[in-house]
């Protein structure tokens, strides 16, 4: 069995899809999900379909090695960040090496970088009057969504599109791709 950590810090949708998508797959679970927000609503979500959670806060994730020992003590094999909003830390990324993937909400290299994330992303898509945005999904290094670019994938906007109706042709696009994309990745790295 190959074993998935997924860090998200708030609603969890892309989670909730990730974890229904491997449910008795054959050789990948979602073992463990992992939030910095004790609060969030993705730690309900995976608690009601049995998936186990565990909750950090600024001092453990980035002065300790807790998550990594927690991480160690699943066994897991690759961490998925699902809308996470903290940078990662180096030594997760120096034990996780080329096995950490996380999805951007828009085209990478553009729209990139810290402060970008979530409907900041959005935002500043329609302002710039983007005739079409996507998705990214990457692996993780030291730096802000500056990680080798594993897939991308593009929809429309047009004028009519708000933030928010851009936000939701992002998450229809982040829900088709990012289990296969996991899926791909774990098979064929
Ligand atoms: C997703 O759209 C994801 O791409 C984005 O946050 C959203 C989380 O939604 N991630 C980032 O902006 C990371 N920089 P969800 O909690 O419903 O999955």
């Amino acid at each position: 069995m190959q074993r998935i950590a997924i860090f998200a810090s708030g609603t969890g949708t892309n989670a909730a899809r990730i974890i229904e998508y491997f449910k008795g797959h054959k050789t990948i679970e979602v073992s463990l999900v992992l939030s910095n927000n004790s609060k969030a609503p993705v730690l309900d979500k995976a608690t009601n379909v049995g998936v186990e959670t565990y909750t950090f806060n600024r001092e453990t994730f980035y002065n300790t090695n807790q998550v990594l020992n927690k991480l160690n003590s699943k066994k897991v094999d690759l961490i998925v960040l699902a809308g996470f909003m903290w940078l990662v830390p180096e030594n997760l990324v120096h034990s996780y090496s080329d096995r950490i993937m996380n999805i951007h909400p828009a085209l990478l290299p553009k729209y990139g970088g810290k402060g970008m994330y979530g409907m900041h992303v959005h935002r500043a898509v329609k302002e710039a009057g983007e005739t079409e945005t996507g998705v990214t999904i990457h692996l993780v290094n030291k730096e802000y969504d500056k990680g080798r670019i594993l897939a991308q994938s593009k929809c429309a906007i047009d004028k009519k599109d708000t933030p928010e109706t851009i936000a939701e042709k992002i998450h229809a696009l982040e829900y088709a791709n990012f289990p296969l994309e996991i899926e791909r990745y774990l098979i064929t790295p």
